[in-house]
């Protein structure tokens, strides 16, 4: 091969392998090479039974909401939004609390307060806001869930 176009090869070898490293999540306390690259948040197994314990709630809250909906039933929606809401951010224990980094927060915060917002909005509001709302909401755990992982 001509050098210079040995030269062209290994550059745009280099650039791709450069992308690929960049499009790679970069998780900061994962064991290297787990198969799992989400950032590990290093909760004991009790912390992990009450965490994923009120995950599967908040499955039951978006169950609920969504029958509630399918149902026309506002009451059945505000008290399936309400406790995946604020209560359940203030019932969370310190100890999982300490463990969890900004960027988990960043995204954990807005989505209880978005089932807050949807509580208070399906008391009137056209029922396909509150479905837009809820589906919204949900790009929440869509987001979470692909960057930590609990053990
Ligand atoms: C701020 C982070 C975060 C948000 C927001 C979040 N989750 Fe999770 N969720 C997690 C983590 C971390 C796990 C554990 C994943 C793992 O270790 O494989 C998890 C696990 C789960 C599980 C599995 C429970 C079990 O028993 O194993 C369910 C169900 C779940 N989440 C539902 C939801 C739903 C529904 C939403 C949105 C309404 C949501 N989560 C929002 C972080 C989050």
């Amino acid at each position: 091969m001509n050098p210079s176009h040995h030269r062209l090869a290994t550059d745009s070898l280099m650039a791709l392998a450069g992308l690929a490293l960049l499009a790679l999540p970069t998780p900061s306390s994962a064991a290297p090479n787990h198969p799992d690259p989400r950032q590990s948040l290093g909760f004991t197994p009790e912390e992990q039974a009450i965490f994923l314990g009120d995950m599967r709630h908040m499955l039951g809250s978006v169950q609920q909401i969504l029958r509630g909906i399918a149902d026309d039933d506002r009451e059945m929606i505000i008290a399936a939004a309400q406790r995946s809401g604020n209560r359940m951010a203030r019932n969370t224990p310190e100890s999982i609390r300490a463990k969890t980094p900004p960027e988990f927060r960043a995204i954990g915060g807005p989505m209880h307060l978005a089932f807050e917002e949807i509580a208070v909005r399906a008391e009137v509001d056209p029922l396909e806001d509150i479905t837009a709302m809820t589906a919204e909401a949900m790009n929440q755990c869509m987001a979470c869930h692909a960057q930590f992982r609990v053990d």
